[in-house]
């Protein structure tokens, strides 16, 4: 297992309990999906993986989240170096107000990376991996801005694998995108699992069911159950589960 969460609970400090003892593993080379209803804690642990909820109004957090047999909810984590080797993508694509060029480079350069054949080495990497580099190889010096969404999301994700991460996340990646750009985003999670460990909330049912190798389902603070997306999706153990995916709740 790449990750591996032992009886995690978060509670925000207005009381809410988003995850109540969730042990899960996660297995690298794959795209295991965390679906269900809204509310249900899904964007909470994707934000507990790299440690996002520092910024958040956590109150309090128990049980270990394991990245490679390292506990990352220690205090003593270089959450830096955790949020260089576990990278996220937003449901928004939000690209800086830069060239597509910049906006991959970004992270590099901040990172102190000057020499420009690395530079336009991590540019063509992250662009063919993230399933654009054909459309926009030709004007890379244009304003991302005026990229379409469905672009402007894979070059978010673009900006992300530059920095090389290990683990990638990603929250609702296509809402909000057409059905061709949501296409390519999914075709490009199934290239990215060849190298990375990639966590995807899905936008749909249907999306999870598409895209996932595991697939977990979560209700309100509970994962109800885990397992290859082939079973989950065909042959649900839990009731709720099967209720969920056949739309009897929503
Ligand atoms: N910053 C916060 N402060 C207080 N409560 C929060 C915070 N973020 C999330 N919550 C609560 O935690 C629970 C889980 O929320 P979370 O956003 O993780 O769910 P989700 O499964 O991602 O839902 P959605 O499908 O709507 O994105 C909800 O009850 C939510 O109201
Ligand atoms: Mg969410």
């Amino acid at each position: 297992m790449k990750i591996q969460i032992n009886n995690l609970s978060i509670q925000y400090s207005d009381g809410t309990e988003s995850l109540r003892g969730i042990s899960m593993g996660v297995r690298p080379n794959a795209v295991t999906v965390l679906f269900g209803p809204a509310g249900g804690g899904k964007s909470t642990l994707l934000r507990c993986l790299n440690r996002l909820n520092d910024l958040a109004e956590v109150k309090t957090a128990s049980g270990q989240i394991l990245i490679d047999g390292e506990n990352i909810l220690d205090p003593k984590t270089d959450v830096i170096a955790l949020r260089r080797k576990v990278g996220m993508v937003f449901a928004r694509p939000v690209p800086l107000p830069m060239s597509i060029r910049q906006n991959v480079t970004y992270g590099l350069e901040l990172a102190g990376e000057k020499r420009r054949a690395k530079l336009d080495e991590a540019v063509e990497r992250s662009l063919k991996l993230a399933a654009i580099w054909d459309e926009v190889k030709e004007r890379l010096d244009d304003p991302a801005a005026a990229l379409s969404g469905g672009q402007q999301q894979r070059v978010c994700l673009a900006r992300a694998l530059a920095l090389q991460p290990e683990i990638i996340l990603l929250d609702e990646p296509t809402s909000g995108l057409d059905p061709i750009s949501t296409g390519k985003v999914e075709a490009a999670l199934q290239e990215l699992k060849k190298e990375y460990t990639v966590i995807l909330v899905p936008q749909s049912v249907q999306q999870a069911a598409r895209t996932a190798d595991y697939a977990a389902f979560f209700l309100q603070g509970e994962l109800i159950e885990y397992d290859e997306g082939a079973k989950l999706f065909t042959a649900p153990k839990e009731k709720k589960t099967e209720d969920y995916i056949m739309g009897r709740f929503g």
